[in-house]
């Protein structure tokens, strides 16, 4: 009979065993490549001393190919739960050191069983993705594997945030599980997704590609949109993730966390009341009005590096946690086209899932026009904008900073698709188009002098705030300056805000 220090002792061998995954060889190999292990990552990204592994001694159940004789605890995945800033968050990391951190079937058991935890208990699910894909030894094993992960995404879309941090290959069918969830950060010239690497590009379409060109992080973060972070390494990875949950609340149940707020709410910013230009045809960057009337002046912007004309990202006001939608007059004037359009769309519905209210800066001269945009199918795109916009109960608040024009006024979380506060500052100019181009259709045979008279009697009425003022569509006109205390006023008054849209099985957005 054993005693019982010689049963802890074993365990406590085989445990010290299924801690090193692939080995200290793979380990070395990982290191020498400049990445962290699973395990490391997971230390890193939660609290001190929280993670708690799960099924770290399960193997996976392949015979063929001799992989009968290559089990490894854990069959390359380290799963479980632990805490950020002191509340509860479940993680899998996928382990490259073990068989590639390929999926097995026995690991997107794994996978599943924290998904559907998450779901049962309201906690965000964070990935750690770094795999060489589906295990080819298990075939469809792993493709079910794989659709299984896929169905639990979906089902946990809009209850409990879900995080996805590339940090390595994600190749082929693999990238819908990042691709299902809220965010996705990835890490320079270190991640890579593609449906199809750069050979089968070559083979099907004779283009010749690197992989860093096809799928890096540059790639996704400012052409593709795919990615939401691009990070320099990993620590800067794991620390941007603790900071965006910093935001968001555990799941759709709950508010997001309340900051301790040291920046007085009353505070007025004297720099405000010269942001905009004078000339309202010239461009200024709507960040330098967002971030000077958050808390702290502190804005967490989302894909930076992507869709500029829209600018889009988390803050607090008054401690409490708003996500910020803005035209971006500093990039093409600030117009929406698709990419704004899909960008801005996104992030308004992840807020309205989340209880986030939202703040809208807006200055937008239309949608932009063209073969490109609409053969591409703008209208389709555009109408996420409003579709998002006009299904959030979440609190709204709009401000028109300068040029609210047409379609895009209305899309923009104008007063009557649903806006809580519309407020706008005293050069806002809300009308169906500019002057000039009002004048061209309205007076097209007229001379050009006649022209410049009308022009200047259409400005005169049309293009300030007070027209939409008069009617209602703003509910007040305030001084750059005091900005900050009229969104937080706002803000504690649609606090309590409760709406509801008829009950539907769901709405068919225009995708
Ligand atoms: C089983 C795999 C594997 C895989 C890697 N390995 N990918 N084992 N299934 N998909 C194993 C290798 O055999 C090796 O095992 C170890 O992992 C490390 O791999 P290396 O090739 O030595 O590492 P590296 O040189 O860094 O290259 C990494 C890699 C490459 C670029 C990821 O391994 C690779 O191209 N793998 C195949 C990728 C792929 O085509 N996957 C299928 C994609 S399609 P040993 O025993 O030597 O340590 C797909 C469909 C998903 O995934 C569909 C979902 C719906």
């Amino acid at each position: 009979m054993k005693t019982k220090e010689e049963i802890y002792a074993r365990f406590e061998e085989m445990d010290r065993n299924a801690s090193l995954g692939g080995g200290i060889e793979k380990i070395e190999k990982q290191h020498a490549a400049g990445k962290m292990t699973a395990r490391e990552r997971i230390e890193m990204l939660l609290d001190k001393g929280t993670f708690c592994e799960m099924d770290k001694f399960v193997g996976h159940r392949c015979h063929d190919f001799g992989m009968e004789k290559k089990q490894i605890a854990g069959d390359g995945m380290v799963t479980g739960y632990g805490k950020i800033d002191g509340r509860p968050v479940f993680v899998y990391a996928y382990d490259f050191t073990a068989h590639g951190g390929s999926l097995s079937e026995s690991n997107a058991a794994k996978i599943v069983k924290v998904q559907q935890m998450a779901l049962k208990t309201g906690a965000p699910v964070i990935a750690l993705n770094d795999s060489g894909g589906a295990r080819i030894q298990e075939g469809v094993n792993s493709l079910a594997g794989y659709a299984s992960i896929f169905y639990q995404n979906t089902i946990a879309s809009g209850v409990v945030p879900q995080i996805s941090a590339i940090l390595g290959p994600c190749a082929g069918g693999a990238c819908y599980s990042p691709a299902l969830t809220d965010f996705i950060f990835m890490v320079k010239e270190q991640s890579h997704m593609f449906i199809t690497g750069p050979d089968v590009v070559k083979t099907v379409t004779n283009e010749v590609v690197d992989k860093e060109t096809l799928g890096g992080a540059d790639t996704h973060s400012s052409k593709s949109g795919v990615a939401h972070f691009m990070c320099n390494n990993e620590e800067e990875t794991l620390m941007s993730i603790r900071e965006l949950l910093s935001f968001i609340p555990g799941n759709n149940m709950e508010d997001a966390p309340m900051a301790a707020c040291s920046d007085d709410i009353h505070r007025v910013t004297e720099a405000l009341q010269n942001v905009i230009p004078d000339d309202p045809n010239l461009p200024y960057d709507i960040k330098e009005i967002i971030a000077p009337v958050l808390d702290n002046q502190y804005f967490f912007e989302v894909q930076p590096h992507f869709a500029k004309n829209v600018v889009i990202g988390f803050g607090r006001l008054g401690g409490r946690s708003v996500g910020i939608v803005a035209n971006q007059p500093a990039c093409l004037a600030g117009v929406l086209d698709i990419d704004a359009s899909d960008k801005a769309a996104r992030f308004i519905r992840f807020c309205d899932c989340f209880n986030i209210p939202l703040i809208t800066f807006e200055d937008v001269p239309g949608f932009l026009p063209g073969t490109q945009q609409e053969h591409h199918g703008i209208i389709r795109h555009g109408a996420k904008i409003v579709y998002a916009y006009a299904e959030a109960t979440v609190p709204k608040i709009t401000l028109i900073t300068r040029k609210a024009y047409g379609g895009a006024y209305i899309v923009m979380s104008s007063k009557p698709t649903g806006a809580d506060v519309c407020l706008a500052y005293p050069q806002a100019e809300i009308a169906v188009m500019g002057a000039e181009g009002a004048v061209n259709i309205l007076y097209r045979k007229a001379s050009p002098e006649e022209k410049q008279a009308i022009i200047q009697e259409y400005e005169e009425k049309f293009s300030n705030p007070y027209r939409a003022a008069q009617r209602g569509y703003i509910d007040e006109i305030i001084l750059p300056r005091d900005t900050r205390f009229k969104l937080v006023q706002a803000l504690e008054m649609a606090h309590n805000k409760s709406q509801s849209n008829p009950p539907k099985k769901h709405g068919n957005m225009p995708l």
